[in-house]
């Protein structure tokens, strides 16, 4: 049950072109500041485009949704939908192992796994093409026992016919899902009870079957290209978000920038904790007390970004790069370091997490009085040269916002920072 990341990464990560147009119109679903609600999403189409999710995958989706890579890491290793191990490259397969499966023959299809394919689960196979799994109930009961195989349930199997279709899909088939047993669906395996004017031979497949028939990406990557981008919620304007995503949407590196920058190639080590600081541990670490005396919701100050920053993080991809100037508007005054007594907290400024104030740090921008004095043409320099956070300044009026905050005054948004009611 341990879930943890595979002890070999590739180096890097990216959405093909039409996969990175769906994700950028997935992200416009979801209201202002509110974008890392899809990294479900996100994952899953990592996950189809490759097969299962390395750390540049959860890091990729991570920077597309300003997240600390942390957060992307709890919500994939939370669920077992995600695979964090290299799969077969022609099936992954999951023989469900709960007791109508079991009583009905499970043992015997985790048996033709171990046999066909290898040992033990989440092994790839040695000709690289299968790997397996055993899954709690997948709620085909009716059916058992049965698999999952890709998108799509093989029900009613028995080992033989696994094993047949194991050999069917190595040789470059794909089986037709559905009770393997000639049933039509789940009525009783010795025909109709009720209902008997239900002339099942009006249709060749049941309505799932035919569906999983008619789409045929049963076993297949999605590379994006499949079907036109579907973002119905635009045309009907109901986006929260603009329909420019180049304006609201942080864009990803992009693989030949990627190329360029230092990549950690220390593969992850074996146990959780150093996949990165837990959300507990950082707390308690941040609010002196142990774990175990803190209530659920008593968290520690944060903006918009998470707080809690992983040790496995790479340097490079934390820290934003230093400005660049690229001459519009006018450079601000900038400092070398805070002034006496330390900076500001700038994570007060709704918009600003960690990782923008660190760039900001960087760029020479330490209080509250700073931000308050541009002018308009100096939020343009700003919103041009924060490297990776390009508008921000505009987009969430941080001016306004810093005019208050350096008067001594808070916002809504600063209440909420220093409860630690943000996120
Ligand atoms: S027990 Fe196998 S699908 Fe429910």
């Amino acid at each position: 049950m341990l879930r943890r990341l595979h002890h070999e990464q590739p180096e890097s990560f990216a959405f093909t072109e039409a996969n990175r147009a769906w994700a950028e119109a997935q992200i416009t679903k979801y209201p202002e500041g509110r974008q890392a609600s899809a990294v479900i999403p996100l994952l899953w189409r990592a996950q189809e485009q490759e097969g299962w999710l390395s750390r540049p995958a959860i890091e990729h989706v991570a920077e597309m949704l300003d997240m600390a890579y942390i957060r992307a890491l709890e919500v994939a290793s939370f669920y077992f939908m995600f695979q964090l191990h290299p799969v077969g490259s022609v099936a992954h397969i999951q023989i469900c192992g709960t007791t109508s499966c079991m009583i009905c023959g499970a043992e015997d299809l985790v048996g033709v796994c171990r046999e066909k394919i290898a040992p033990n689960a989440h092994e790839v196979s040695a000709d690289g093409k299968f790997s397996w799994e055993e899954v709690e109930c997948l709620g085909a009961c009716a059916n058992a026992p049965m698999a999952q195989i890709g998108k799509d349930y093989y029900e009613d199997l028995t080992a033989e016919r696994l094993g047949e279709m194991l050999d069917e899909m190595a040789a470059g088939k794909v089986p037709v899902p559905g009770p393997q047993n000639g049933r039509y669906a789940s009525e009783p395996a010795a025909g109709l009870t009720s209902l008997k004017e239900f002339d099942s031979g009006q249709t060749k497949y049941n309505a799932s079957v035919q569906l999983a028939t008619d789409l045929n990406d049963t076993i297949k990557r999605i590379d994006g290209t499949e079907v036109p981008l579907l973002a119905p919620w635009r045309e009907k304007g109901a986006n929260h978000r603009p329909a420019d995503p180049a304006v609201k949407v942080k864009e990803p590196p992009k693989q030949e920038a990627a190329k360029d920058q230092p990549v950690d190639k220390t593969p992850p080590k074996a146990t959780a904790d150093d996949t990165g600081v837990t959300k507990a541990e950082a707390q308690a670490k941040e609010k002196g007390k142990p774990e175990s005396a803190r209530a659920p919701e008593d968290k520690p100050g944060k903006a918009d970004e998470p707080a809690v920053k992983s040790k496995s993080k790479p340097k490079a991809k934390t820290k934003a790069a230093p400005a660049a100037d690229t001459g519009e508007g006018k450079k601000p005054e900038l400092l070398s370091e805070a002034r006496e007594g330390g900076p500001d907290d700038l994570k007060h400024i709704k918009g600003v997490g960690p990782k923008l104030e660190q760039a900001l740090h960087d760029m020479g921008v330490f209080h509250f009085d700073q931000i308050a004095a541009w002018s308009e043409e100096e939020v343009a320099w700003a919103d041009q040269n924060l490297v990776g956070f390009k508008g921000r300044v505009s987009r969430d009026d941080w001016v306004s916002q810093a005019k208050i905050l350096a008067d001594g005054g808070s916002t809504e948004f600063s209440d909420r920072a220093k409860k630690g009611d943000v996120y």
